[in-house]
Formats: structure tokens, sequence, C-alpha cells
């Protein structure tokens, strides 16, 4: 039906008839001649309709709607001189039409406006997923969706060369932990059983291994039903990737190597390797989190010290009862932070109360190194303590001094909170970097507090250090909960992108982990008795890395929600507003699957009640 696409059109092209289909970006009415810009997935191109190329033709343009399905033909020429549009890459050239055949009407009102021109960012985003064919013709979805198609690309053509290969493993299989909810299928034909969708192919890539595969990798479809946020959807792409007879080192330079191309390729940026490293310890004290943003400073400090004796009840409180003071030092804050936005009631404090944190306690740093705060510590600080604790925390008159005290995850996750918030707010976080991090030597396990067991900080086929458990079994039992895991998490600006390990290969380890997270013997026979057998048949050492698709393209399109480098997702509420899924299913379709719900409408609640 056509001779070239809409965007590729040149000034070399002039005098060359052409065929071109696409859709009315927008239809304009000059005095007598019409301009229509046609859109197809490579950009758009002024269409020029004189009435001297007939009426009909005429006629037709007249009436188009934004949106119309279109077949054009005509000739390239040149744009009158003060036509050109310099923006635009076909912006030189127009064309006049002499044929305009319409290919499919608008019959409807549409719900918003896909032309680039119209400043239509503030579309309500329910309203762009409920009609995302429409969003997806957009110029931005469009880009992303091309990004996400050359990200794909690039790291496959990387892989081939490391003589990795692509394997698919199931959709319809058993729980494979990764600390979500599993979205459960139920089977017709083995009654009253049920198949979990994958929260990654964790274990089927170990199985791969074991197989004698040696280097995998797969685009994975994974499921997790979890809370959502901007960077998590229920459904989303994980890179797998999984290979033998290799050591941690080597796992992470491949990686690296992998990374560094898929920048090159599609962004044309030149990552400097190797990143940068740190160890998880290291990662909370600094930075309070596991997923550092290093583009700027304010790190944390720990002040238990200084100020445990400073009389001032709540950091002396915090540091005797086990916890701890910690701070940030937020440069020139003293201009930039009010005392009411750190006040109950203000901004900064309401964003460390979602933390848990009872209040925030301040410094301000003036002149001469004098300090201004709330008299309990100012009272009490001795000068020597002072001094210390300016020289500590770097701070310079102007700065301002956020504290945190009490229990130390309380202490990190609040400032941690506090430091994202504060760098966005007074606009700190440089743009156009890309700080990547690795987190090493994650704790094999954390405590919960809930079912009160220890459980898996990152799956339970993690391989914990050498050092911490010895090679006596005996003592395993005794070391494992303390010890380390051989671990990596990949973050990028503060987002963990991607996030691996060695693997146990000895089944009486793994035995001993399943112990360990509060499985008895038959229970681990009964979930992972397959994997158990599997590990004692030949298992080679192996380890591996998933990254998550979808945020790695969120970075390297700019974007801020992973919904908008995914065609389809879900809502915050797991739905598709657009095909409106789940939706309710016939009894009849329940009762081939042996199912019944239990689920009672609200409304019908109501009734029973009344
Ligand atoms: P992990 O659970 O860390 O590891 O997942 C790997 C990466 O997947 C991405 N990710 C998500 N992206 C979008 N939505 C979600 N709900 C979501 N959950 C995770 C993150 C994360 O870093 N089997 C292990 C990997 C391994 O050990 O090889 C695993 O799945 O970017």
């Amino acid at each position: 039906m056509r001779s070239n696409s809409c965007g590729e059109l040149r000034t070399s092209d002039i005098g060359v008839n052409v065929d071109l289909c696409g859709w009315v970006d927008r239809r304009r009415d000059h005095g007598g001649v019409i301009f229509i810009d046609l859109r197809d997935r490579t950009g758009t191109v002024q269409i020029t309709v004189d009435p001297e190329q007939g009426q009909a033709l005429f006629k037709t343009a007249e009436n188009l709607r934004n949106e119309t399905v279109l077949h054009i033909s005509g000739k390239i020429r040149n744009r009158p001189e003060e036509a050109i549009n310099p923006k635009l890459p076909t912006g030189e050239i127009e064309i006049l039409a002499n044929k305009v055949n319409v290919l499919n009407p608008v019959t409807k009102n549409l719900p918003f406006s896909v032309s680039i021109h119209d400043n239509d960012e503030f579309t309500k985003e329910e309203i762009r997923l409920r009609h995302r064919y429409l969003d997806l013709r957009r110029d931005r979805m469009t880009r992303n969706l091309i990004l996400r198609h050359n990200t794909v690309k690039a790291i496959r053509r990387f892989l081939e060369t490391r003589n990795f290969i692509e394997v698919e493993t199931p959709l319809l299989t058993k729980s494979t932990p990764e600390g979500a909810r599993d979205y459960l299928v139920p089977s017709r034909v083995c009654e009253g059983e049920w198949f979990a969708l994958p929260q990654s192919p964790q274990l089927f890539k170990q199985l791969l291994m074991i197989g004698g595969l040696e280097r995998y990798y797969q685009i994975a479809r994974c499921f997790r039903d979890e809370d959502l946020r901007s960077d998590r959807q229920p459904e989303f792409t994980q890179l797998d990737i999984e290979m033998s007879f290799a050591s941690q080192e080597e796992i992470i330079q491949l990686n690296e190597e992998l990374i560094t191309s898929i920048w090159k390729e599609v962004k044309g940026v030149e990552l400097s390797a190797p990143f940068t490293r740190i160890t998880w310890e290291q990662s909370m004290s600094r930075f309070g989190t596991d997923r550092p943003d290093t583009r700027y400073g304010m790190e944390l400090v720990d002040t238990s010290e200084i100020l445990k004796s400073s009389g001032f009840k709540v950091f002396s409180n915090a540091v005797s009862s086990g916890g701890c003071v910690k701070c940030i030092t937020v440069p020139e804050g003293n201009t930039n932070i009010s005392n009411v936005r750190i006040k109950p009631g203000g901004d900064i404090f309401n964003e460390a109360q979602k933390c848990g944190a009872g209040g925030l306690a301040f410094i301000r740093v003036r002149d001469n190194g004098e300090i201004d705060t709330i008299g309990a510590i100012k009272d009490n600080l001795k000068t020597d303590d002072k001094d210390e604790l300016l020289k500590q925390t770097n701070s310079s008159p102007g700065d301002l001094i956020l504290f945190g005290a009490g229990p130390v995850e309380i202490v990190n996750k609040t400032l941690d909170r506090i430091r994202q918030f504060v760098a966005k707010e007074l606009k700190l976080i440089p743009s156009n970097q890309w700080n990547f991090i690795w987190v090493t030597d994650f704790p094999m396990f954390e405590y919960n507090s809930d079912e009160k067991r220890l459980e898996a900080l990152h799956h339970p086929f993690c391989a914990p250090n050498h050092e911490d458990i010895g090679t006596d079994q005996k003592s395993w039992q005794e070391k494992l909960p303390t010890a380390n895991g051989q671990a990596y998490d990949l973050v990028l600006n503060g987002l963990e992108i991607g996030g691996g390990s060695l693997r146990i290969h000895d089944a009486e380890l793994q035995q001993e982990v399943f112990q360990t997270i509060g499985l008895s013997k038959n229970q681990t026979q009964e979930q992972f008795g397959f994997l158990l057998d599997a590990l004692s048949m030949g298992a080679p050492p192996h380890g591996g890395i998933a990254f998550g698709l979808d945020r790695i393209v969120m970075l390297l399109s700019g974007e801020e929600s992973i919904r908008d480098t995914i065609a389809f997702p879900k809502t915050q509420q797991a739905r598709c507003l657009m095909v409106q899924a789940p939706a309710d299913v016939a009894t009849e379709q329940l009762k081939d699957l042996h199912v019944a719900s239990t689920w009672i409408a609200p409304n019908t609640k109501d009734d029973d009640q009344s």
C-alpha cells in the first residue's frame, strides 16, 4: 500500500511520487489550502491538499477528523521558505496530494489528543490506560517501545557472542519463592490442585545448569502478587541469566560488559567499568538503604558516641536501648529549609513520620561554628563534642543537620527517605548521570517478627560465604543464621535494577538452609524434593543474576514509571483497564475447575446484615 514511511522523507526525495499511509495527526485549513500532518510510527509529514488538484479530493480533506486512517498519493516538493519547520525532521518538505483515500474514519469522540502538538501530558493515566491503543500511537510511547525493543536486541546480541543460549521455562509451575504472593491457576484435569505462575524462573534456571546447559538466558515474564509502586508491576519482565563454573567475580564482570554494551548501543553512552562496589553493611551504614543513590552526598553519619550524653533524652535513650543517633547534613539547608518544614505538620517531618520516626531533631550551623537548635542539645553539648560533631558531619556555616534517633532500622529508613526527599526538593540530583553500584555481601537471612522466624533475604538458594560457615557440616546450623550470602545487587541511581548470587550446589547445605528458615524435613521434601534430588546427581557450581527489564528501560528512557515502558501495564490496583481484567467468570467455568468463590460483594454483605 505504501512506498515510504512518513518520517523518513527529506529534501533529497524532492520530485518523487510517494504512497503513504498513516493517521491524521492534525488538519489545518489555511484559506483555501488544507494541510494534513500525516503520522505513522516513524514520525509526521505535511500533506498539502490544493483544490486545484480536484474538488472531490479537497472535499475529502475538508472533512477529516483527527486519527482518521489515510492512504495518500502525491509528489514531494520543497516547502516555501517561510513554512519551513526546523524542529521537524521532515520540516523542509511537503507532499502535494493527488489522492486522499480514507481507509477508516473515526466515528467516536477521542478521549484525548494523540498529536504531539497538543500538550496533553496531563491526560489522566487512567484514561490513557483505558484507551491504550491511542496512547501507544503517541510519540512518547512509540519511542519507549522502540527503545525497549532496541534494549532487548542489544542484550541478545551481546549474550549470543558469549555463548549463552535462550531457553524458555514453564509459566504453569509450582511456587518459586521470591518473597511475594503467588498468582495461582486451578487445574481442571488434576482436580483440587493448583499451578503457580513463576515469581521468577529461579529453580528452572538452576535445573538447566544441572542439566548441563552451562550458559542460559531468557527474557522471562514473572508474576508477583505484591504491593504495587511506580517501579513494580504484578506481571513484569526479567532478563534472567545463569552460568556454570563461574566465580562471583566472573559473573559480575560479564554483567558489567553486558550493561556497558546496552548503554553504548541504545544510548551511545560509554560507561566506565568496573562499577563501584559497596558491601551491604557499608551501604546500610552510609545510606540507610541497600539501594544507595550515589549521585549526591548527604551521607548518613553515626553520631551516637558524641550525642549519647548530650543531655537530650531522645538521644541518650536511643543509644542506651541499643539504637543509634544518626544524621544527614543538608548543604545550605538554613536558607532552603525553614523550621516549619521540619517541625510537626511540616512536609519533611511528615516524611520522617511515615517511617515510624517520632520527630526530627535538628541543628543549624551558624557563622563561626555556632549552632542553633532545640534547647536540650545545645545546653548540654560540650564545646569539644560540638566541634567533633561539626567535624564528623563535615558541616559548614549555613548547613542544616537533621537527626534520627531510635532503633537502627527506623533511623536508617527515616534518614534514607529524608535524604531522597530533600535531594529531589532542593534539586541536588545531577541529570544525565549514570551511577551504577554493586551492593555485595548481603546477610543470608532477616528476622520476620510477624512469623517469628528467619527468612531468606534474597531467596533460599543463595550460597553462603564459605568463610562464614566453614567446612564442618556439624556447625552449619549454628553459623548459618548470621552468615552473609554470596549475593550481589546492581543499583542504578538509587534503583535496584538487578540481583543475583552464587547458588548452593550441595544438597546437604541446601537442606540446612531450608531448616534455618523453618521448613521441616517433610515440608522440604514436599516442596523442594525435586531440587534436592537434582543437587545430589551432579550439580555443577553455578550462579547468575536477573535484571528488571522494565526498570532498565524506564531509566534509559528517562521515564518515572515502568508503566510507561510496558505496552499494556496494570494499574496500581493490578487491573488492566482496557480489557477490564480481572473479571468475573461464569459459575460453570468455576465448576469445571473445581473452584468455589468465598468472596461476598460488599453490598451483599450489607443485605445480609439487614
Ligand atoms: P529479584 O527478586 O531481585 O531476583 O528480581 C530481579 C529484578 O527484577 C526486578 N523486579 C521487578 N520489576 C518490576 N516489577 C516487580 N514486581 C519486580 N520485582 C523484581 C528488579 C529486580 O532487581 N531469581 C532472582 C534473581 C537471581 O537470583 O538470579 C530474582 O528474581 O529490578
